[in-house]
Parts: C-alpha cells; structure tokens; sequence
C-alpha cells in the first residue's frame, strides 16, 4: 500500500513508517516543509540496505494526494492546521489518527476535546467524504526503529467501519503487534485517554515504553 504519514518527521511516524517500510509497504513521510520530509526518508531509507527506495519524502499536501491511505502523526494543537491544509487530498479516503490529545505540561493527566476524541473532531472536520479511524495511541515510539526490539503491546482500533479498522489491524501486525478491534469511532476518547495513563504509570516506573496487553482472545 502507499501510505502518507503527515508529521512522518516525528519519532511516531518514522517508527511506524519505518517498519511498514520492512514490510514492503511504500511509505511517503509529510512534513510542513517538503526536504525536512525528504530528509526524514533518506536517513530512514540509509537504515534499510538492499531494500531499494522505500520511503519517500513530501510536503503534507502532496504526500495525502499521492498516498492511497493517509496516517495523522502530529501533535494534538497541530492538528486542525494539518487537517485543513489537506482536507480535499483526503476526499474518498481513509485517515488512520495516531493523535493523542494531551494538554502539556500535565501529559500524566487525561484530557479530551469537546468532540470526545481527537479522532472524532478530526472526522467532524473532514465531514462523511473522509473516513477516519483511531489505532496506535498507545504505542510508544522508544524501540520501534529497534527491528531486533519486539513490540510487546497490542493496537486497539476504533473505527465505524469494520473493513477500515482491519486495514489498520493489518498495519499493526505489519509492525509487528496485534491488532484488537475495539468499537466504533466513539470509542477512541477511551483509547486516546489511555495514553495519558500508560504515561503516568512510565514515570513511576522510570521507563518510556508502557504499553497494553488484552487478554481471553483465542481465535
Ligand atoms: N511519541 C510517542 O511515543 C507517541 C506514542 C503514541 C502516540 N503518539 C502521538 O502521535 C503523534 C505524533 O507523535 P510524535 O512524538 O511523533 O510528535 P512530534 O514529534 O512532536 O510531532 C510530529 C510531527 O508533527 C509536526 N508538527 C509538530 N508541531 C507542529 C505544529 N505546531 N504544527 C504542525 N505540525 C507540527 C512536525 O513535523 P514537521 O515539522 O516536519 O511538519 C513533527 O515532526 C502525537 O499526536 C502523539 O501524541 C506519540
């Protein structure tokens, strides 16, 4: 799949984008300013010898054009900018949100916009032509460019449509987790909220990777 991550320059979308990139998706890192995204896609690309050109670089609006999914790594203030800027490269596609809408300083402390989530508010703003679905809030950045470092956390998804939300669950096992479907967009707020908690329980455990675990699946 070509796959757009906007904010692809950070440490969440160059670990996902760099491991989808393993698993032989193409992958267009966007940023505000098309050679930071260029830079980003060369030093990931250096990391992956014999792999060809994997992973490209653009500007936010290009990258969601030429992309057939679209990931938002940004951060949560960014995200309405971000949005608008790209909203019509987005029409008849489906958004995969990373965001987790934390208010600095307290990131130990949940806090969620008025819409519920920042997935939802994302969804508000991109009307019914943009389908948007939550996954991946919970997974910490630290080892994800460790290829020799499991992941040892699953990816709950929200979203209102069962075919997005196993597009993200095979995204997730791409990189390496499980992907557990976790209900309809309304759901995300608890999700995102999550994050806050698996930030708190890092501090008191001097660590940076926190992560969930559900257990009772057996198929
Ligand atoms: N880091 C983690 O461990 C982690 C884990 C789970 C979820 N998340 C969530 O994933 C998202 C990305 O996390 P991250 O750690 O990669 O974030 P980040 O490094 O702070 O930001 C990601 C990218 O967003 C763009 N950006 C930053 N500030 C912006 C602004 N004011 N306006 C527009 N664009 C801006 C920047 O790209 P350009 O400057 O190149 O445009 C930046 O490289 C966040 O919502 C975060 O809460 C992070």
């Amino acid at each position: 799949m070509k796959i757009a991550i906007l904010g692809g320059t950070g440490k969440e979308g160059a670990g996902l984008g760099y491991r989808w990139a393993v698993a032989g998706h193409h992958i267009i890192i966007g940023s505000r300013v098309a050679e930071r995204a260029e830079a980003k896609a060369a030093e990931l690309t250096a990391l992956l010898p014999g792999f060809g050109e994997p992973l490209q670089g653009m500007g936010n609006v290009a990258a969601a054009q030429a992309a057939d999914l679209v990931i938002l790594s940004v951060p949560y203030e960014a995200q309405k900018a971000t949005l608008e800027e790209v909203k019509p490269a987005l029409v008849g596609k489906l958004l995969i949100s990373v965001v987790v809408p934390l208010k600095p300083p307290k990131l130990s402390q949940v806090w969620l916009p008025e819409a519920g989530s920042a997935a939802a508010e994302a969804q508000q703003l991109l009307g019914e032509q943009t389908r948007v679905a939550a996954a991946f809030q919970n997974v910490s950045a630290e080892h994800l460019l460790d290829l020799n470092h499991a992941i040892a956390c699953d990816v709950l998804i929200c979203g209102d449509k069962a075919a997005d939300r196993e597009i993200a669950a095979q995204l997730a096992q791409d990189a390496g987790m499980r992907g557990i479907h976790a209900g309809p967009l309304v759901n995300a707020g608890i999700v995102e909220g999550l994050t806050a908690v698996l930030i708190s329980i890092n501090i008191r455990h001097k660590i940076k990777h926190a992560g969930i675990r559900i257990t009772g699946i057996t198929d």
